[in-house]
């Protein structure tokens, strides 16, 4: 689309070159970046759990409860709060682990939880290895990245899943009405890495369809087909379904057979299960599909992040003590200098909140516009973050990085480009970037959007509520 028409022709012909020539991204705009291979390394540890417990991590064992140990000595590193919870079971005394990170709205909970339990004949890499694996790595790299959560965020590694789902009912059932309706919305991770890979998603409305549909998007933006599946009873969402709270989540096909048309959309083998070590001994760290595994970590990423700060209608974060003026934007342009024209409250993009934002870009033609704000960030201050919601849309169709935006500090003359967007991988997803600035205390700082666009196809970057934010 076109918005305005801003340069002079010469101008023009000086950025149509430069603007082809731009470096890659420093960071891609689609969502966080779970690491996979940090993941894998989890699941080594798993393996070598079972490896020095008699090859298994099932209720009652011992690397049942190593297990436990060595997920909560992580979570408790990452400044998580954990409990351990023991129920019995008819094999002996298992433990559900639950991590709070401190923060957010207590009357609106979000988690997000898989079974950390193997079946007695085997590790259990694949089931539920790997939603253990991508439920922790998550949980971690959401509490380094300084988000700020509105609602409260909750992880739960579930025990006895094998033995009949025992875990997560004990859970749900020792909750008080309360808490269980603080409980907004539970998203659940059992089997995400299967060799044969499928890539299914609960179809599951009791509550609503928000969850689900928010998995089908993520599919969708990768370009990866979906199927519904309906899991019902068969996991650990059972018992919070069953108590009228929104479930849902993701499932790589166990058992079944793959059918040539799954083979045909997903490849893989038709005629073979998705596991054909399902339960079985070689559920080892040789099952699993690599490349699934990082496909559904930041699938559990992008849920995390977005129902971390999804309205219930709770409390929102305070904005007290932003060194930003205006920081979003509803006075327009004041306090902002740079290109005129971006400050809008223009009804054809979105505002994160409120009515106006900056949408920078967006021209489809030969542009570069920039807004930036000077502010002193007190010596005295222990930390300094700053923050913004970006939404990107673009209508650039290949992977040539075309259309940026760059997040800058220029201080003392020198320019930092803390990150870089692009049109590659740019989605319409709201999502809050946040950046350490603590090593600019005591200086004054000039925070600054810049986007350049080329001469055709639009990409539009809406940034809207920055903050710098001091502790
Ligand atoms: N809960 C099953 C197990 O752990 C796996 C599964 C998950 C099967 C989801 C179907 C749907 O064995
Ligand atoms: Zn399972
Ligand atoms: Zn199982
Ligand atoms: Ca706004």
């Amino acid at each position: 689309m076109r918005k305005r028409t801003l340069l002079t022709p010469l101008v023009l012909a000086a950025l149509t070159t430069a603007g082809l020539t731009i470096a890659p991204p420093a960071a891609s705009a689609a969502g966080p970046d779970i690491s996979v291979t940090n993941t894998k390394a989890h699941l080594d540890q798993l393996q070598s759990i079972a490896n020095a417990n008699g090859g298994n991590r099932s209720t009652g064992k011992p690397g049942y409860k190593a297990s436990v140990d060595w997920v909560k000595a992580k979570l408790d590193a990452a400044g998580y709060t954990t409990t351990v919870q023991p129920f019995s079971t008819s094999s002996g005394t298992s433990y559900n682990l639950v991590a709070d990170l401190p923060g957010g709205d207590s009357s609106s909970v979000v988690m997000f939880g898989a079974h950390l339990d193997s079946v007695s004949v085997g590790p259990g890499i694949n089931d539920n290895g790997s939603g253990s694996a991508g439920v922790l790595e998550t949980a971690l790299a959401y509490a380094a990245s300084g988000q700020t959560p509105r609602n409260h965020v909750r992880f739960g590694f579930w025990g006895a899943e094998e033995l009949g789902l025992l875990g997560s009912t004990y859970y749900v059932g020792q909750l008080t009405s309360g808490q269980r309706s603080a409980i907004k919305s539970y998203q659940n991770f059992d089997m995400i890495a299967s060799p044969n890979i499928g890539y299914f998603v609960y179809d599951d409305n009791a509550a609503g369809t928000d969850v689900r549909d928010d998995f089908t998007a993520y599919y969708d933006r990768k370009g990866i087909p979906w199927e519904y599946v309906d899991v019902q009873g068969r996991s650990d969402h059972a018992a919070f379904r069953s108590n009228g709270i929104a479930t849902g989540g993701i499932f790589s096909g166990a058992e079944s057979t793959k059918t040539s048309a799954q083979a045909g959309k997903w490849g893989g083998t038709a005629g073979r299960p998705f596991d054909a070590c399902y339960h079985r001994s070689c559920d080892t760290i040789t099952n699993l599909d690599l490349t699934a595994l990082d496909v559904n970590v930041d699938a559990i990423g992008a849920m995390v992040w977005t129902y971390a700060v999804k309205d219930y209608g709770t409390t929102p974060p305070p904005t007290a003590g932003n060194l930003l003026a205006n920081p979003g934007l509803e006075s327009g342009a004041v306090s902002w200098t740079g290109t005129s024209g971006p400050i809008t409250s223009s009804t054809s993009r979105p505002a994160h909140s409120g009515a106006w934002k900056m949408w920078l870009g967006g021209n489809g033609s030969a542009t570069t516009e920039s807004e930036q704000q000077t502010v002193t960030i007190p010596a005295a201050a222990a930390t300094a973050r700053l923050s913004f919601w970006g939404r990107f849309d673009t209508s650039e169709t290949d992977s040539t990085v075309y259309d940026t935006l760059k997040v800058q500090v220029v201080s003392s003359g020198v320019t930092t480009t803390l990150a870089a967007y692009s049109n590659v991988g740019a989605d319409a997803t709201w999502l809050q970037r946040s950046f350490d600035l603590s090593s600019y205390r005591g200086k004054s700082v000039s925070v600054r959007f810049v986007v350049t666009e080329d001469s055709s196809l639009q990409t539009s970057f809406v940034v809207d509520d920055t903050a710098l934010t001091t502790t």
